[in-house]
């Protein structure tokens, strides 16, 4: 998270509203007194209305045949529970639709019905808690056409998971009034957002055909809001807005947050495909046809865009944007291994060499096609070409503006650089290899095997070592699945996974390490280990996480030690730690509160040694939507009071064969690092995000946890700050030795507090938080490049062994410092 007093400072409200979103507090107000009619009067649920919209090629199947299709998930027997909710034998964890009185036929109004599948038993909706971990709802809807009349008003924790083997479509009245056809964080009245922004996380929508045609396209239409943070994601969705001239309809609205990840989406029409306003996120694979502008980036501190079509539309990336003292609001973004077809501008920004902020408005561009572009690069002030286009086809390699790094410091600027040298064992067909969560589609549910099924209870207490080894050893050598029914599994043990594994969760279901296995911090124990030291084959995981309970000095949450196949990587999408600041932890605000003015250091706080280890056996892994985080604040604390937990070290990588893809991945709050590469190779990054841990160095990064000297890199930085002894030692953001092509595209490494105080990260601080962020060794690193480096409070940027590299002054953007690039080769 990031604390929320400064996101107003950072969201320009007006630049938004100077788009589409409507009189927001009229329209929630609107509503609001919409929905009380409709529950007084509940024959509005069978109210029937004219579909006038025409249905596409894509749902031309009658509903008839797309109801018939089944998927696993639907029909599997559905005993989730969630563990530590105040009544755990009556809340619900999965929600079909039907069973709440959708019809999905395309005549009736759904809107009521769908809303109380997502509302039903007490949970955490727009205005009534801050953030919960004890409600979370998985909501199904089967095939089918629901007609919507005002927002589908999603809560806090939910999953809204439609069929992938016929999308449900979630089709819009022609006088549907509301902020998106799913509204995934209603503004309340008064005109805040529900939960702070970068607080709203564990979340996704999936599988869903959003159709706004039937609204008049000059009325304004958003398909989903979505202002949102980490763990969090929407994949496979398609977006069907009107494209007649003059259209208003918009596809995707983010204004605020901490993202995240999005994946597999398709934009029709739109005078947006996807407004986006937020920190950082990591975009892969998104389509976009018939748009005025494909995507308008209102601001952001950096954003990754992997894999981007863009087609028939009249901007591709509009990053333009500046504010009212003619500053760049936009701080930098990242696109690569995308294609630009029959577009008029590709991208249109309005940094040059005057900028204010100086590297506001920065821009990497690596191979890119172009396919009748009328121009590839505009400076949008004065419309001018700063790259021509083609009407033939053809690349860019490499086009940069913004402040470009070698080793011995800045490099002069040029917008043509070498592109990064990409090893070939990263590649499929020479882009990046990418690789979307399974969704099993084409499986019945005869082929999971279910853990609660198989005897284990997950009811938060139970030691369910036993029974959950038993199913997923079983599972392996049967061939079935393993699927997690929602709950919170105690372990006091090791659980082995073994090669041939693939394990599903519903709703994130907790694996919680417990007891005095986990709890030697000079004999650290993996909580989830993955194959053995020389064992080789394929896993995938998608869906859950590992967490801890109580103090575990000694746990390695997950341990991955198997070697995939090249060509054939195992996975992890959606799978994450998180260590304390939730019921049932033990490491909540009653037991680790924040104390600042203490320096007493309570070891029933230390929790957890490593979060991920990717060892030395290990190779071709590939990692999406994953975020390894140890609290900050309590989340089930109304006030969302903050926590001191200590967790050793985040994400250490010594796979000696590497080809590790790490594709939207953040690391938070761990002692001595977030990202260590070590003794590894052909590791493809992007985006990386990471924090330091609030209270250092109230304990210094050298406590609690003794240095291990074979794999944590050490605070020997020379410091020219007074009282700097303890602030060297930091956490290290991104720490890199003996390792070769570690190519990260996107980096925000973010420190924003000193002993709980964010003044060291205020804009114009002149004591920064800490000294360095990214650590390189200078004699057995080779080919270590770094695409949008954005650091916040940073005084170092990057540290060739004690040397330091960028200055955060010289660098200066729209919150953070950021460099274009970095290159390690001279
Ligand atoms: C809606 O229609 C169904 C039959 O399709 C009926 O069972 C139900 O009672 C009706 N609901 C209301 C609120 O009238
Ligand atoms: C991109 O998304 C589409 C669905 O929108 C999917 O069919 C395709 O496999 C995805 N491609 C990649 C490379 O992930
Ligand atoms: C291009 O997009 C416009 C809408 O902006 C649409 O009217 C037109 O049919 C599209 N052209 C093609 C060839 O699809
Ligand atoms: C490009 O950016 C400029 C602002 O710099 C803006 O005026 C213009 O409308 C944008 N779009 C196009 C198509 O030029
Ligand atoms: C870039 O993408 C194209 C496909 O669009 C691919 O053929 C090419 O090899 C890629 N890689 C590089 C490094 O240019
Ligand atoms: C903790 O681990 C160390 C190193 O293996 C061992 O010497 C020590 O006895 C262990 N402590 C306990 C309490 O088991
Ligand atoms: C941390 O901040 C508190 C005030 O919030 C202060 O009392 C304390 O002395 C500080 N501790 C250190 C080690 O800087
Ligand atoms: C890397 O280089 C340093 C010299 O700076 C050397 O001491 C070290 O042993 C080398 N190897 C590794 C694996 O770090």
């Amino acid at each position: 998270m990031r604390f929320t007093s400064i996101a107003g400072l950072v969201f320009p409200l007006a630049l938004a509203e100077k788009l589409v979103i409507p009189a927001v507090e009229e329209a929630v107000s609107l509503q609001l007194a919409e929905f009380s009619e409709y529950y007084a009067d509940a024959d509005v649920a069978n109210k029937t209305f004219d579909s006038s919209g025409t249905l596409s090629s894509h749902d031309a199947r009658s509903i008839e045949e797309r109801q018939s299709s089944s998927y696993w998930y639907e029909t599997i027997a559905h005993q989730g529970i969630s563990a530590f909710n105040d009544d755990p034998t009556t809340y619900k964890v999965y929600r079909n639709v039907k069973d709440y009185g959708a019809k999905g036929d395309g005549k009736t109004d759904d809107t009521i019905a769908i809303q109380s599948a997502i509302g039903n038993g007490g949970r955490c909706a727009p205005g009534t808690c801050a953030s919960t971990s004890t409600t979370n709802a998985v909501v199904y809807f089967p095939a089918g056409t629901y007609l919507v009349s005002s927002s589908i008003v999603s809560y806090y924790a939910t999953i809204l998971v439609g069929n992938p083997n016929s999308l449900p479509i979630l089709k819009a009245t022609a006088t549907f009034n509301g902020f998106g056809v799913i509204d995934g964080a209603q503004y309340q009245p008064g005109g805040a957002l529900p939960w702070g922004a970068t607080n709203i996380f564990w979340r996704q929508i999936k599988n869903f055909v959003i159709d706004t045609t039937a609204i008049p396209a000059a009325n304004a239409a958003t398909g989903i809001h979505w202002p949102t943070s980490q763990a969090t994601s929407l994949q496979n969705i398609v977006f069907r807005l009107a494209s007649d001239a003059g259209t208003q309809h918009q596809g995707l609205f983010i204004e605020d947050g901490s993202g995240g990840f999005m994946n597999d989406l398709i934009f029709y029409g739109g005078k947006y495909g996807a407004v986006f306003g937020n920190q950082q996120f990591t975009v892969r694979n998104l389509t976009f046809y018939d748009a005025v502008t494909a995507i308008s980036q209102i601001w952001n501190w950096g954003w990754t865009f992997q894999g981007i079509s863009v087609n028939n539309c009249t901007v591709g990336l509009d990053m333009a944007t500046r504010d009212e003292d003619n500053k760049e609001v936009v701080g930098s973004a990242i696109f690569f291994d995308s294609s630009f077809t029959d577009t008029e501008i590709a991208f249109n920004i309005s940094r040059n060499a005057n900028s204010l902020p100086r590297t506001g408005g920065s821009l990497a561009i690596e191979n890119v096609s172009l396919n009748n572009v009328g121009t590839a690069v505009q400076y949008g002030p004065t419309q001018a070409a700063l790259v021509a286009g083609t009407t033939a086809s053809s690349t860019i390699t490499s086009w940069i503006s913004g402040q470009v790094y070698h080793p011995n410091g800045p490099k002069k600027v040029a917008t043509t650089q070498t592109p990064f040298t990409r090893p070939a064992s990263l590649l499929s067909n020479g882009k990046y290899y990418q690789r979307s969560k399974p969704s099993y589609a084409d499986l019945p549910s005869s082929s999971f095997s279910s853990v609660r099924a198989g005897g284990a209870k997950g009811d938060g207490k139970t030691d369910d070592t036993a029974a959950l080894q038993k199913v997923i050893t079983a599972a392996a050598v049967s061939g079935k699945l393993v699927y997690f029914d929602a709950g919170t599994y105690i372990i006091t043990s090791t659980l082995f996974i073994p090669a041939k594994s693939k394990i599903v969760g519903e709703g994130y279901p907790v694996i919680m390490s417990s007891g005095s296995v986990f709890n030697n911090v000079s004999s650290p124990k993996p909580v989830v280990q993955v194959g053995n030291s020389g064992e080789s084959g394929v896993v995938e995981w998608s869906d859950m996480m590992v967490s801890t309970k109580g103090a575990q000095a000694g746990a390695i949450l997950i341990q991955w030690n198997l070697a995939s196949p090249s060509g054939s990587p195992s996975g992890m999408w959606d799978v994450h730690t998180r260590i304390g600041g939730t019921k049932g932890s033990g490491l909540t605000y009653a037991e680790c509160p924040a104390a600042p003015s203490s320096t007493i250091i309570n070891n029933n706080c230390r929790s957890g040694n490593t979060a991920m280890h990717i060892t030395t056996s290990a190779s071709n892994l590939y990692l999406e939507n994953v975020w390894l985080w140890t609290a900050d604040h309590d989340v089930d604390d109304p006030q969302l009071r903050q926590i001191t937990v200590y967790t050793g070290r985040g994400l250490l990588v010594e796979s000696k064969v590497g080809n590790i893809w790490l594709v939207g991945t953040s690391v938070e709050h761990h002692v001595r690092y977030q990202y260590r590469f070590l003794n590894t190779q052909n590791i493809y990054a992007g985006q990386i995000q990471t924090e330091t841990p609030y209270y250092q160095p109230n304990p210094s990064a050298r406590s609690p946890f003794p240095l291990i000297t074979s794999t944590d890199p050490n605070f020997d930085v020379s410091c020219p700050r007074a009282t700097a002894a303890s602030n060297c030692a930091e956490a290290w953001g991104l720490a890199v030795q003996a390792s070769k092509n570690v190519l990260i595209y996107g980096a925000g490494l973010y420190s924003f507090f000193s002993n709980y105080s964010t003044s060291c990260s205020d804009a114009g601080a002149s004591t920064l938080c800490q000294q360095g962020m990214v650590l390189y060794d200078a004699a057995n690193t080779t080919n270590f490049r770094i695409y949008g480096l954005n650091t916040v409070g940073t005084y170092g940027m990057i540290y060739r062994d004690t040397v330091r590299l960028a200055t955060y002054d010289y660098n200066i953007n729209v919150y953070p410092s950021s460099i274009i690039m970095f290159d390690n080769a001279v």
